[in-house]
């Protein structure tokens, strides 16, 4: 199929093909291809259409990646090694180079007249707001990365970040790469022991938190959180607090500070030049779940990311110089990461950022945003998309959206039902969705649409340039079109996570082990016969709860740590609105009464351990867990139970 534009579209109409059965194609407006960033590139060099670039962008995808990296980003020292694959899987990119992502974020913007561009519309539900140029952002930056070095960071040191969704959390991470120290940012919404064997894995002596944050107008205690977690990981001598709710909170002396005062201070001063760093120098770590165990701190490198992340964002999101990009996200998460702090202030964009949920105090205070900002891109999870659907039509059309002109959608499968919503509702049949997929690992988008292709509600459609992705069976082979399997990426590229932190080993047990040479990510997906793919989900022990990534493991240890529980087991079950929602199975200890009264205090044992979002829908309590005669839990069996589906190969379970 082509994706040339030169023959009519129907505007945001399906395809008038008269049978049921023909796949539906929603086709972009003619003025949004024609006049795409991605078109322009196409032309520019010499393509009839995007597809026959993206295909020639795929076979030569070093040349590709190198031409963006000169395209998109400045380099201090340029490079010329494009990719280094000698000690593959530990690829490198444009090695030689000397680049920081914030010369590229920053410096280089104050420079031109976006100095005085608008970097940073921030909101909170609780009504105040605020605004940041590029230059105030930029003095700002300095100023706090010169508070970083007088507390003793160093290039190559972590400082771990645990601060609500406020502009304080984007300028500490942009303060931490200016001076070549990694940022190991925490979701605020994560708790005790999650903060805690981060602080510990990462060896933070520097923490940054606040006194709270706000979500449906209730404070979010993170500096209590904090104090719990620090009496576990002694490792902190410093912990920097932001002051956001103004409620009293303790402060331990000689170890916790304010910030606005050592922002007030001489120290602090907003000059401060930007540490050249090679490309490999790690720029962060992020934690994210995987199969077992601990979760993983994944690192991301200065050069290879920017270049992926400017990229993807220029030709998916299309991104211009009047835009007005707001992607809801946590920027505790890789898509606060790849698409709050880096991204769009690598293409000098203004953006919205929103503190607080989509509902306070009405369920249209998204619609209202749009409106009140002229939001023109705007990017979001399934999981909003069906809350908000749940409220019905009449909020988002209480409000003037005509600002909009692309939409997007991350973090798990979009249901079609969710997809035509949004598109009619919100979009008005008049913007494209970028259904992106992609993962923690990968940094930037890896299959997502553009703004020419035709798309079907709940497909990806096709990988981004430069990215060789394919669905394969157990054995590596091609699957057929409509089959099943595992989603893999032949080639190494930009914004790729380096290793496991601490841990190079589990980088290639769990990356690269499975089919050798080849990328797993840990999904299932199908190609159709069309060449799009159709993401299924995690195949893995990993569920996606609201689009947060959650181990099993992790709940289940949390819930071992109660003094009842002797063992336990979690699975994903559909939800409608969450898309998952986890399940316990636990068996007691000797003498311990199952209870309702136990069973919510269970419940709120993990949301206290964890984080309200892993708190388990359900627990149910068993005498015992179907296992393999090795002892591993068969989760699979579990699930199988649950929704009532035949159990499978039982040849391993225990006797
Ligand atoms: O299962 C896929 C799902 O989210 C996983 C990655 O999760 P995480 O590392 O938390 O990153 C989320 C934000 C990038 C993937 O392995 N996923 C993400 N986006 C999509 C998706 N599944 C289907 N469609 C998507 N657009």
């Amino acid at each position: 199929m082509s994706e040339n534009h030169a023959a009519p579209s129907t505007v945001g109409q399906l395809s008038a093909h008269g049978d049921e059965s023909a796949p539906e194609f929603y086709h972009p407006p003619e003025e949004l291809v024609n006049n795409s960033n991605i078109m322009a590139y196409a032309r520019e060099k010499g393509f009839a259409d995007v597809e026959a670039l993206r295909q020639w962008s795929v076979e030569n995808y070093q040349e590709f990646w190198a031409d963006m990296a000169t395209r998109m980003v400045d380099w201090y020292q340029p490079f010329t090694t494009v990719l280094d694959e000698s000690a593959a899987p530990f690829y490198q990119w444009f090695n030689d180079g000397s680049i920081n992502i914030v010369h590229n974020a920053l410096d280089r913007q104050v420079k031109t007249w976006r100095k005085n561009k608008v970097a940073l519309i921030w909101e909170s539900e609780q009504g105040d707001n605020k605004t940041f140029t590029y230059w105030q952002l930029y003095k700002r930056v300095n100023k706090f990365a010169n508070v970083l070095k007088a507390m003793g960071v160093k290039n190559g040191d972590r400082v771990t970040i645990y601060l609500p969704r406020i502009p304080e959390i984007m300028i500490a991470m942009l303060a931490c790469a200016k001076i070549g120290a990694m940022h190991s940012v925490v979701y605020g919404g994560f708790s005790v022991e999650a903060l805690q064997t981060r602080i510990q894995d990462a060896q933070s002596r520097v923490l940054i938190t606040a006194d709270g944050g706000f979500l449906n107008g209730k404070i979010v205690e993170l500096k209590k959180i904090t104090d719990e977690a620090i009496k576990h990981s002694p490792v902190v001598e410093t912990v920097i607090v932001v002051k956001r709710t103004g409620h009293d909170v303790p402060m331990e002396q000689g170890r916790d500070i304010w910030y606005h005062e050592l922002m007030a201070l001489p120290i602090a001063s907003p000059k401060c030049e930007t540490e050249p760093v090679g490309a490999e120098h790690p720029l962060y770590m992020l934690y994210t779940s995987g199969t077992t165990g601990t979760p993983k701190g994944l690192v991301h490198t200065h050069g290879g990311y920017q270049v992926g992340v400017a990229t993807t964002m220029h030709f998916t999101f299309d991104i211009k110089e009047d835009d007005v990009w707001w992607c809801a996200a946590d920027p505790g998460w890789v898509t606060g990461h790849s698409y709050i702090v880096y991204g769009p202030l690598i293409l000098g964009a203004t953006q919205v950022m929103y503190e607080g949920a989509p509902t306070f105090p009405y369920p249209n205070r998204w619609w209202n945003i749009v409106e009140r900002y002229g939001v023109t891109v705007f990017y979001t999870a399934p999981t909003a998309i069906r809350g908000l659907m749940r409220f019905g039509e009449a909020w988002p059309s209480r409000h003037d959206l005509s600002s909009l002109r692309l939409l997007g959608s991350v973090g798990e499968p979009i249901n079609p039902e969710a997809w035509r919503w949004y598109h009619r509702v919100v979009g008005k049949n008049n913007c494209p969705i970028m259904d992106t997929w992609w993962q923690t690992e990968t940094g930037a988008f890896m299959i997502t649409p553009n703004p020419t292709t035709p798309l079907k509600p709940g497909s990806g459609t096709r990988p981004f340039l430069g990215i060789d992705a394919a669905v394969v069976n157990e054995q590596g082979e091609p699957a057929g079109d409509d089959e099943d399997g595992l989603l893999v990426i032949k080639k190494p590229w930009p914004a790729m996570l380096r290793t496991v932190y601490n841990n190079p080993d589990r980088y290639i047990e769990q990356y690269w082990t499975k089919i050798p040479n080849l990328y797993t990510a840990g999904d299932s997906a199908r190609q159709d016969d069309d060449g799009y793919f159709w993401v299924i989900g995690r195949i893995d022990d990993v569920i996606k709860v609201s689009g947060y990534r959650l181990g099993t493991a992790e709940v289940e240890s949390a819930l071992v740590s109660h003094h009842d529980v002797a063992e336990a087991a979690a699975i994903g079950l559909p939800h409608e609105v969450k898309g998952n929602a986890i399940h316990t199975f636990v068996i007691l200890k000797n003498g311990v009464e199952a209870s309702e009264d136990l069973a919510d205090e269970l419940i709120a044992h993990v949301g206290k351990m964890m984080g309200p979002i892993a708190k388990p829908e359900a627990i149910n309590f068993v005498t015992s867990l179907p296992k393999t005669r090795s002892g591993k839990i068969m989760r699979r069996v579990l699930k199988s139970r649950a929704l009532g589906l035949p159990e499978g190969d039982l040849s391993t379970l225990e006797a």
